[in-house]
């Protein structure tokens, strides 16, 4: 269901509003100081998130960004280079925190609606002898990636050709759920074999602040330190965390969001001259100008005088993004605002 204003807001998944089982967690969550390991929210938190990854340990942190960053800092020495999917987040949009926060260099690899290519990979961390380049030491991958699932069979070669070169590998697992939803697995498959995962409560899942970063309790030791370095120690964060505890129990709920994604995609492809939209994996339906029939910007502006939020990736990608706070009513709408322009 749009907001209580009548907006319906498809920009994306992030501005999902906390559910009232949220909203009456975090009045009743018990709390401490975080930074003295005293929050017995947070704590609960952080087991519960490497339990329902496989991981030894987990951090609670406040954003994904912040959970990406720590990981790069985790894994790296100033000088090293991290490989990464061409467009991934934390290369794209993380304002340059692992150059400026971790001193390392990215590199970014080719990769198919996510999927990194292999040889390229192979051919760069198979460099690591040479004094030219800086020392591949970490491998980032990342699922959903823009919506798209990475099939977990090639996460796994990927993952292989790192640990043979002797690189670290973390997953950018800021939608892990949608991963497992739409691969049809547990969240420890998609993270499996992984040494570090990051997730967030606050896209899908539905919590106002937060995200966790999994893995070995070594690493998730040096993590903590690296978390209050950038000034992100928390102290009675427990009202966040309860929250989070909520989403992270409902995390199958995501089907729903995938079926009403996958619903709106064949319902445009229904409209005249809209033509290949890419195949829907999870939440996310992204449409490219030459395969809409109306100019996007003037779209997005048609929308939005009658209450629909939608995405702009590019001037010729829009992105449209399913979650917990749009139905299935307005998905209808946003089909007859296309159709009525086409008409
Ligand atoms: C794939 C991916 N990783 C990381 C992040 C960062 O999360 P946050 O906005 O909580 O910093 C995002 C945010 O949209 C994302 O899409």
């Amino acid at each position: 269901m749009a907001f209580d204003n009548g907006v319906a807001d498809f920009r994306s998944d992030t501005v999902t509003r906390p559910t009232l089982a949220m909203r009456k967690a975090m009045a009743e969550a018990e709390v401490g100081d975080d930074v003295y390991g005293e929050d017995p929210e947070i704590n609960r938190l952080q087991d519960e998130a490497a339990a329902i990854v496989a991981k030894e340990a987990a951090l609670f942190v406040a954003s994904g960004t912040m959970a990406n960053q720590i990981a790069v800092g985790a894994h790296t020495r100033i000088g090293d280079e991290v490989l990464v999917a061409r467009g991934a987040h934390v290369r794209q949009w993380e304002a340059s925190a692992a150059q400026a926060n971790s001193g390392v260099a990215i590199r970014e690899v080719d990769a198919p609606a996510g999927a990194i290519d292999l040889d390229q990979l192979g051919g760069y961390l198979n460099q690591r002898a040479d004094d030219h380049v800086g020392v591949y030491r970490l491998v980032s991958l990342e699922n959903t990636f823009n919506g798209s699932l990475v099939p977990l069979d090639h996460m796994a070669r990927a993952i292989s050709i790192a640990r043979d070169a002797g690189a670290s590998v973390h997953l950018d697992g800021a939608r892990l759920f949608n991963a497992a939803v739409a691969a049809g697995v547990e969240p420890s498959e998609v993270a499996a074999g992984t040494d570090t995962v990051a997730f967030c409560f606050s896209k899908g899942l539905g919590a106002p602040v937060g995200s966790v970063i999994c893995g070995p309790s070594e690493t998730i030791r040096e993590a903590r330190r690296i978390r209050k370095r950038l000034g992100g120690g928390m102290r009675q964060a427990g009202v966040l965390a309860a929250a989070a505890r909520v989403a992270l129990a409902g995390w199958r709920r995501l089907e729903e969001d995938h079926v009403l994604a996958s619903n709106l995609a064949l319902a445009l492809r229904d409209v005249p001259g809209v033509g290949d939209i890419a195949q829907v994996d999870s939440n996310m339906v992204i449409i490219e100008q030459e395969h809409f029939p109306v100019d996007i910007s003037r779209f997005l502006t048609e929308l939005e005088a009658q209450g629909i939020l939608c995405g702009k990736l590019s001037s010729t990608t829009m992105r449209i993004v399913c979650h917990q706070d749009v139905d299935s009513h307005d998905v209808e709408r946003l089909v007859g605002v296309v159709r009525a322009l086409v008409d």
